[in-house]
């Protein structure tokens, strides 16, 4: 039998061994919308059960543009969070100004690079060493679609860009708005990458916009791509200039407009309405881009810290955030996949099982390819020029498609 006196001691071994561990981590991430805040909030709670602290520091603005713009005010002030959602060639960005710590511990420790697919692995790594955590597998190139609003209009859902056309026209004509859409520059890119996956195909696609040839750029199959991404325009609503992204989705979902060309995260919104799959909406390739698959992989980039007990913490949240239990939560609401290879997937609906199929397939048949629009393809200033150029096509009904070609020729030859 123990005696008191080694009881006590022991107690306070543990109160002591708690303390020492127990740190806080400020956490800069841009999931607000009804299901990504469910999302975020399964993150802060995995965090808290291991007895750290978590610090919310949310910047409303879909594809986080406003998130980054903040990011850099404050690390350029001394001021960095502890972790923050940072994604693809932007990792390496920040990791060359040498303010990212390393994983490696965490990462061996957890044998993340036997759990995560190579081309994942590889964004997560700066000159080999782990510098950030992935939380999931989002496909962009999906089409939303409420199948009663398809019914008033005796359409159906489109797989090819000329079905899109036709079954837009037969909404139009019943009086539902075709496409919900938000006029912001990463909806438009959103749209225009699906368009250009769906017109031009993966080889084109890679070509054009993750390679940034100048021929294909200047060729006749973008030409063809911006003339169908104008077509689209045609068939969203008037009110769509500067519309967050989950309020066109709230569209769909009441109907109010028939479909919505939207990554995955647009699921999260139906499932947080109470909506299900497969009967109150559908969840279909964006036109033409069946065989391929436009990836978005959600990742926090660690910050280097000083207090040892806020360390912990971050190593903590790294290791959570790679953990079976997690990963399961967390894409259940987020309406992606887990990241993370070999997760059962009994628990995800058929939206979800597809595109965990289809990402495996089309790794092996070279169809998979990184989302521009999600910062995963380009460095952030080609991305931003870009983007800019195909928005400003967008918008100015004046702009020629061959004007338009020339700026995104030129946009892409930004360094
Ligand atoms: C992010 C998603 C997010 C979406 C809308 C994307 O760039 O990867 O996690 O839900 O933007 O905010």
């Amino acid at each position: 039998m123990q005696t008191l006196g080694a009881i006590t001691l022991a107690c306070a071994a543990l109160v002591a061994g708690q303390n020492a561990r127990a740190g806080e981590i400020e956490v800069l991430h841009w999931w607000t919308s009804g299901g990504e805040a469910k999302a975020a909030a399964a993150l802060k709670l995995t965090l808290q059960k291991s007895g750290h602290r978590w610090k919310d520091f949310a910047v409303a603005g879909g594809g986080g543009d406003s998130a980054m713009t903040v990011l850099k005010s404050r690390v350029v002030s001394g001021n960095a969070p502890s972790a923050a959602q940072i994604k693809g060639p932007s990792l390496q960005e920040w990791a060359q100004e040498g303010v990212l710590a390393n994983m490696d511990d965490v990462a061996q420790a957890e044998k993340w690079d036997e759990l995560l697919p190579k081309v994942v692995s590889d964004i997560m790594k700066y000159k080999g060493h782990y510098v950030a955590a992935p939380v999931n597998v989002h496909r962009v190139n999906w089409l939303w679609v409420n199948p009663a609003a398809l019914k008033k209009a005796n359409a159906k859902a489109p797989t090819t860009w000329d079905e899109f056309f036709t079954t837009a026209e037969a909404l139009k004509k019943a009086g539902i708005i075709p496409l919900a859409h938000g006029g912001q520059n990463w909806q438009d890119f959103t749209t225009f990458e699906s368009v250009a996956l769906g017109v031009g195909g993966a080889e084109f696609y890679k070509k054009a916009l993750v390679q940034l040839d100048p021929a294909t750029i200047s060729g006749p199959t973008m030409t063809k791509v911006l003339e169908t991404f104008k077509k689209v325009k045609g068939y969203t609503d008037k009110n769509a200039p500067g519309r967050d992204w989950n309020l066109a989705t709230a569209m769909v979902i009441k109907g109010e407009a028939a479909m919505q060309l939207m990554g995955d995260w647009a699921k999260g919104e139906f499932i947080a309405a109470g909506k299900t799959p497969g009967t109150d909406f559908l969840c279909v390739p964006a036109p033409g881009t069946a065989k391929a698959y436009t990836f978005n992989v959600d990742s926090f980039a660690m910050f280097k810290l000083k207090d040892p007990a806020n360390i912990a913490a971050q190593k903590e949240l790294a290791k959570e955030i790679m953990a079976p239990a997690f990963q399961e939560t967390f894409n259940l609401y987020k309406g992606s996949i887990p990241v993370r290879l070999g997760m059962k997937m009994d628990k995800f609906d058929d939206c979800a099982k597809t595109s965990a199929k289809d990402f495996v397939d089309t790794a092996k048949s070279g169809s998979l390819v990184p989302s521009i629009a999600h910062g995963m393809a380009v460095p952030s200033a080609v991305e931003g020029a870009i983007k800019d150029s195909v928005s400003q096509f967008w918008n100015d009904d004046k702009m020629s498609v061959a004007d338009a070609q020339g700026k995104l020729a030129a946009a892409a030859k930004t360094r």
